[in-house]
């Protein structure tokens, strides 16, 4: 299922020794956020694109009541996924082309993975624009996109190289993010910014590690990389848009 794709640095053993199972900033807390935002009933449709180790779609089925599914490029990280919790349902799939039939979908959730799909072919964030298209096509009118991820609170965005693998490796602006999702049919209802969450999990992982490159290798730490890194001065957002048409 990687064939043509960049490597996946979550497919690391660190990462599953990370304690909550949770490839990203913001916990459990920032999934119920959006649930709670977005009202969505029990038993709405719900794909978790880029799933990980299953944790939130977990959560979405016990917690919420929801059809959950998930998603993920990674038969590894799936089948760990399966040996945490046997019951959830999962597929291994690319985010930029679901097996889904059109319009089916009440929601999609995206929390720190649209912008790792986004450089998933050849490093620039095209593949971020077709991702987008894909869940429009699987949520239903006014169906909800769900998404979580890093961004460059400065005034420049960061654009693949120099930073390597890592977290903030693509850093789009608010406003490039909010052109993006306008320009593939959805309106934001809901940005926030969570960025002390970013700061959390980072230094949560710098002290469990020693440093970040355990987790996605040592790319990026040039002089180069820091330069560009703090220009951005990476953040973290929640956002909840709904499809239209
Ligand atoms: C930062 S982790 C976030 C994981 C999960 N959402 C969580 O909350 O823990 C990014 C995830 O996206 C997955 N991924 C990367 N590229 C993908 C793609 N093209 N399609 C689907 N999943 C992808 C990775 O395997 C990884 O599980």
């Amino acid at each position: 299922m990687t064939t043509g794709l960049e490597p996946n640095p979550y497919e690391r053993a660190e990462w599953r020794a990370t304690g909550d199972g949770l490839l990203r900033p913001g916990g459990l807390a920032l999934t119920d956020r959006a649930i709670k935002y977005c009202a969505l009933p029990a038993g709405s449709r719900v794909w978790d694109i880029g799933c990980g180790l299953g944790v939130t779609v977990a959560h979405l089925v016990t917690r919420h009541g929801l059809e959950a599914v998930g998603v993920d490029r990674s038969e590894a990280l799936l089948d760990a996924a399966r040996s945490r919790t046997p019951s959830i349902p999962l597929i291994c799939a690319r985010g930029d082309a679901l097996p889904c039939a059109a319009a089916t979908l009440d929601a999609v959730l995206a929390e720190c993975s649209w912008s790792v799909i986004s450089t998933d072919r050849g490093g620039d964030r095209t593949n971020g624009d077709v991702a987008l298209a894909e869940c429009w096509r699987v949520l239903r009118p006014g169906g909800w996109l769900i998404i979580s991820d890093v961004y460059a609170r400065g005034v420049a965005s960061i654009q693949a190289a120099p930073l390597g693998d890592g977290l903030c490796r693509n850093l789009l602006t608010e406003a490039e993010i909010r052109t993006a999702l306008a320009s593939q049919g959805f309106a934001i209802e809901l940005w926030e910014d969570h960025s002390a969450a970013l700061n959390e999990f980072v230094g949560r992982m710098i002290f469990e590690f020693g440093s970040l490159s355990p987790l996605w290798g040592d790319d990026g730490d040039g002089p180069e990389g820091c330069t560009a890194l703090k220009a951005a001065r990476p953040g973290y957002f929640l956002l909840a848009a709904r499809r239209n048409g």
